[in-house]
């Protein structure tokens, strides 16, 4: 395989340029960046990350490559990929990128071939696709994989499927459903090595789940649709990091929005923060747009789609397409659906309604718009550079287990964001230090 498969390498400048801007935002991941330039603590590391090929993603790898990494990068989704951003990468820093906006599930697991091929010694997640094909090649489970991978892992020799596996020291995970998948692997005794948890950081799903999915989600609806929100029944699936970020910027642009859950905690948390909260079946009958962001399963089923007004808009912003059962719609629909604006796929039912699918059910943020803004990236990226960098000098230390992100690189990527905005907070005096670390005060 050469070493990128793009679409257009004529696109480099523009997306260079993105890149620029939003580097601007990203002043935690520069501050990383000067010093891995100069420490180079990833040096001689072969890195393989399958993450969204966004601007902000390109400022990470950048900023791994300045400390000795040698990476690959390929999409986590066949949608997310800014082709001009890929072409940047590839043409400006000479970092070979697999990604085409659009790409089909064969050209998706080729990509990940291409980051199994660079013989990594660390990986890096969006939704741990890439680890799951590691551990089905090293497991021999074949018909797990995509069919054109598997024929590929078929052709190693046993020691080379081996090897591949025994290089890694180590990995991180970015995103809830990654880490989701890692911690059952490490219940089923099947994680390989050590994974830190990216997603778990109080500095990445406080701010990148909730701000971030919450601006976005409703950034890419809009740029989907053009519709106006004020006075729209807007139902949100979830109300987890992501549920609750949607939820209150859906709220903010006037639209009267609906919760459902699963989970009683959240569910009441969602009725005191002001919320209409009711199981899915009832709120298929009154909504005017759908957002699932749950990680779960068939959250839009069927009998959903039964139940929807004409003209319904549906979309996700989790992970995976398979939160809105779309064969299921396309079941009950007449015909092939209808390509009416860029991401909108309209389905017309057999008695007549119309329910518009955004973005092919894939996470709409990054289908139709950008994904997170650089600002909270920010964030989820120095969480990564620190993560990547803890685990090269770590390794050898760690289990094979699902770790979190060590409590004194979360705060300090809070203290240096707070620094960078100019916000100043107060410190304990030694008389506070005292008091709270004692139990002899009371009453
Ligand atoms: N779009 C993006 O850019 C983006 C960013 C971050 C995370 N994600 C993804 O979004 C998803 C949610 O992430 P999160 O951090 O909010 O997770 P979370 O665990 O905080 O929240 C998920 C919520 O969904 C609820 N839920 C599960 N099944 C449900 C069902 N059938 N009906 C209603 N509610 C249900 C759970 O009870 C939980 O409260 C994950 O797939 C994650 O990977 C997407």
């Amino acid at each position: 395989m050469s070493n990128y498969d793009i679409k257009d390498i004529n696109q480099a400048e523009g997306g260079r340029r993105r890149m620029d801007w939003a580097e601007r935002e990203m002043p935690v991941l520069r501050s990383i960046r000067e010093r891995f330039k100069k420490e180079k603590p990833l040096k001689g590391l072969r890195v393989s990350a399958c993450l969204h090929v966004t601007t902000e993603t390109a400022n990470l790898m950048v900023t791994l490559q300045e400390g000795g990494a040698d990476i690959v990068l390929t999409a986590s989704n066949p949608l997310s990929t800014q082709d001009d951003v890929a072409a940047a990468l590839v043409n400006q820093f000479e970092i070979p990128t697999f990604a085409i906006k659009g790409e089909d599930n064969v050209t998706y697991y080729k990509h990940i071939r291409a980051a199994l091929e660079h013989q990594p010694h660390m990986t890096m997640d969006d939704g741990a696709d890439l680890v799951s094909s590691l551990f089905f090649i090293e497991m021999g489970r074949f018909e797990k994989l995509e069919p054109s991978l598997a024929g590929w892992a078929k052709g190693l020799k046993d020691e080379e499927r081996k090897q591949l596996l025994a290089n890694v020291i180590g990995g991180t995970e970015e995103t809830t459903t990654g880490v989701i998948r890692l911690k059952a692997m490490e219940k089923d005794g099947v994680l390989k090595f050590p994974v830190i948890a990216v997603n778990d950081a109080l500095t990445k799903h406080l701010f990148d789940n909730r701000y971030g999915t919450g601006q976005s989600t409703i950034d890419g609806i809009i740029r989907a649709t053009n519709v106006l929100l004020a006075g729209k029944n807007f139902v949100v699936a979830g109300y987890g990091w992501c549920g609750r970020g949607l939820a209150s910027r859906a709220r903010g642009m006037g639209a009267q929005v609906i919760v459902t859950e699963i989970d009683p905690m959240k569910a009441l948390e969602a009725v005191m923060d002001g919320y209409q909260v009711m199981p899915m079946l009832d709120a298929a009958k009154i909504g005017d747009i759908f957002c699932t962001v749950t990680g779960d399963i068939n959250v839009l089923d069927g009998k959903h789609f039964e139940a929807m007004k004409d003209g319904a808009i549906v979309a996700n912003s989790g992970h995976f397409n398979v939160e809105i059962n779309i064969p299921a719609l396309a079941k009950m629909s007449k015909g092939e659906p209808k390509h009416v604006r860029e991401f909108v796929h309209q389905y017309e039912t057999k008695d007549g309604r119309k329910i518009n699918i955004l973005g092919e059910g894939r996470l709409i943020n990054l289908a139709s718009a950008e994904g997170h803004p650089a600002s909270v990236m920010d964030m989820s990226f120095a969480n990564q550079a620190l993560s990547a960098e803890y685990m090269a000098k770590n390794a050898d230390k760690l289990e094979k287990k699902v770790y979190s992100v060590p409590t004194d690189i979360d705060n300090e990527i809070a203290r240096l964001k707070l620094e960078s905005m100019g916000v100043k907070i107060d410190i304990l005096t030694d008389e506070q230090l005292k008091y709270l670390s004692s139990w002899e005060e009371g009453t």
